[in-house]
């Protein structure tokens, strides 16, 4: 398999296909989607409340995303990986920011992930594309500013909110940016958007007009359940099937029947014999 890069984004929006990403926090889940040929794989600062428990994504640090890009990278060595930039690791000077998006680079990602507009993030994204890191854009809701505005709310809900996330998304289109995310918002907010911009469109709650979809994989496949927005359509119930199965073992772990001959190493019988033990099962 070749390793995919950058440049398929475009490819993939100027030939009209649509481009599928998922998340991925772990080594065996980055070989699984490996497998099934996605596009890209972003290690996203939503692992802060599906594999960390936090209640928002401000707890996850730089330290601990590094950790989780190095285990994709080590399962998904030809994908396109995106490592998010977490809360606070590009937003106190550009030396920082760049140094951290460097630090994912390094990690094995192929290109990294900032939210929001303002002219420190555009500079950030000239740094960052001047010095070969790819940068994809996050516009719409964005959860690092969760506080600031103040729920998960829908963004774009007018003619003039849709106008000005197009006005921020064009100027991180000049500034380089590879593609954008645009999450939470109508459907015809994003396909406005997506018809506005030579860039690709990844979006999240953001309707069918966007160059591509992206998605948690926990949420598709059932397996993190403290809360399902609706735009998620899960395609499997892994918190059903861990369940069962975790509850299969136990009882088989009590009742004696786990583990079985099938699982256990046996003694040789002349060993068996010097200790006057017998073969069991
Ligand atoms: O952190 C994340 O997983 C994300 C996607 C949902 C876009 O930012």
């Amino acid at each position: 398999m070749v390793k995919k890069t950058v440049s398929i984004f475009q490819k993939l929006k100027n030939s009209g296909e649509k481009i599928a990403m998922l998340t991925a926090y772990d080594y065996s889940t980055a070989q699984i989607l490996e497998m099934t040929d996605i596009d890209g794989i972003l290690v996203g600062d939503s692992l802060a409340q599906v594999v960390l428990g936090y209640e928002n994504t401000y707890s996850v640090s730089m330290e601990e995303m590094l950790v989780f890009v190095k285990a994709v990278s080590r399962g998904a060595k030809n994908s396109f990986i995106v490592g998010d930039m977490p809360f606070m690791s590009y937003n106190t000077s550009l030396e920082q920011g760049l140094e951290n998006a460097g630090k994912m680079i390094q990690a094995g990602a192929s290109a990294v992930k900032l939210e929001g507009c303002n002219e420190y993030i555009l500079k950030l994204v000239r740094r960052c594309v001047e010095s070969g890191i790819p940068v994809l854009g996050h516009l719409g809701f964005t959860p690092q500013l969760l506080n600031t505005i103040g729920g998960y709310k829908i963004q774009g809900k007018s003619a003039d909110a849709t106008e000005k996330i197009l006005e921020s998304a064009k100027k991180l289109e000049e500034a380089g940016i590879f593609a954008i995310v645009l999450e939470l918002m109508p459907a015809q907010s994003a396909d406005y958007i997506t018809k506005n911009l030579q860039i690709p469109t990844i979006g999240i709650g953001a309707g069918a007009g966007c160059s591509g979809q992206i998605v948690v994989i926990d949420d598709i496949l059932g397996k993190f359940t403290d809360f399902t927005p609706k735009f998620v359509k899960q395609y499997a119930n892994l918190h059903g099937i861990i369940y069962n199965a975790a509850g299969r073992y136990l009882s088989e772990v009590k009742e004696g029947i786990f583990p079985s001959e099938e699982q256990s190493f046996e003694l040789d019988t002349e060993e068996r014999e010097k200790l006057n033990v017998v073969k069991q099962n």
